[in-house]
């Protein structure tokens, strides 16, 4: 079995994603849906996506033709998983849906194929308990839209084998994606737990009257957020201390820690915070452009794309 037949399961926003992400490898795509014509429909978005793509370079040095080319709607999930070494699961984010389809999958797809889930906050222990080739399933959580974000979750069950998370992670470096590999599932992940410490701080910032949603924003966007496009956490403050992260951490802890201790305490979200923040959003952006505003946001996630592949290629990843 070659390393490259992709099955997608569930064609709607991640599902067609992921396949521009693996067919620009030059592997073959099969997508299937239940709901009738969505795969259809999916390809024929994907077709439309690719030419702006291929302006900014970001096919992998193949045409949108090409790319088209490995992509095919399958009529059946049967006629999908034939042959597929790679089953990337994107359903709706229902337990019921996922701990039903797992059985399905496992049973229909042939025994080397991974099953592998895009699911962004169920853990892989919850809906593939019973199935009986559960050491083939773990969760690949992409970060929305894979093919222009690569980092990419793997989140093995208890019983996930150690070689399936190896082939996984070995699978998405070669299509371009960047694999954080957890070791045992969590809540949250990875990205939505350090996600989640930060948005309760922004919270508990505005809650308090320190500053607006604007100016936490802006913090980010105009601070913080220009070094996290291209180092983590951790490189960050390697290199803002000159004896490095220890010296960093002899510098910098106790204040932190003093930090900390004001952290603890659990803003509420709901209700008249929401609505302040809901407030001071709108006269920035009024409420029924949110769509434009998304459309926005994916055309800057774009140029970002090109500019950071061809940084990495003049100044090193
Ligand atoms: N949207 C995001 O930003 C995002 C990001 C990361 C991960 N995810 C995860 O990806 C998965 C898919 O999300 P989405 O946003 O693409 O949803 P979506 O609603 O856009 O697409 C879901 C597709 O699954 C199909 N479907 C319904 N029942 C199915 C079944 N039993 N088997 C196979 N397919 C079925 C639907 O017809 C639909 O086309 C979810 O688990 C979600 O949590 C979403």
């Amino acid at each position: 079995m070659s390393q490259g037949r992709i099955a997608i399961v569930g064609t709607g926003l991640i599902g067609r994603a992921w396949s521009i992400s693996f067919a620009r490898a030059g592997l073959d795509v099969a997508l299937f849906d239940p709901q009738d014509q969505a795969a259809a429909v999916a390809l024929s978005l994907v077709a439309g996506n690719l030419d702006d793509l291929d302006k900014q370079g970001l096919l992998r040095g193949r045409s949108p033709r090409e790319v088209l080319g490995h992509i095919r709607v399958a009529g059946a999930l049967a006629d999908a998983l034939d042959g597929a070494t790679h089953v990337q699961e994107c359903a709706p984010e229902s337990l019921q849906t996922k701990q039903e389809l797992y059985v399905v999958l496992d049973a229909a797809a042939a025994p080397e194929a991974i099953l592998c889930s895009s699911t962004s906050a169920l853990l892989p222990s919850a809906f593939t308990a019973r199935v009986t080739g559960r050491h083939r399933c773990l969760v690949g959580h992409p970060i929305n839209p894979p093919h222009l974000v690569p980092a990419v979750e793997l989140v093995p069950a208890p019983w996930t084998s150690p070689e399936v998370v190896e082939r996984t992670r070995s699978l998405m470096v070669s299509i371009g994606q960047a694999p954080v590999v957890m070791r045992r599932e969590l809540d949250g992940f990875v990205v939505n737990r350090l996600q989640g410490a930060l948005l309760q701080e922004a919270f508990r910032l505005v809650a308090d009257g320190i500053v607006s949603a604007a100016d936490v924003d802006i913090s980010i966007k105009k601070g913080l957020g220009l070094r996290w496009a291209f180092m983590g956490p951790f490189e960050t403050i390697d290199l803002n201390a000159p004896g490095g992260i220890v010296d960093y951490i002899a510098r910098f802890e106790n204040m932190y820690r003093t930090i900390a201790a004001s952290q603890e305490r659990l803003v509420p979200w709901r209700g008249e915070l929401a609505q302040r923040i809901d407030a001071q959003r709108a006269q920035v952006l009024p409420r029924d452009s949110l769509g434009e505003r998304q459309n926005w946001r994916d055309r800057r996630l774009m140029a970002l794309a090109v500019h950071m592949r061809k940084a990495e290629e003049e100044h090193g990843a």
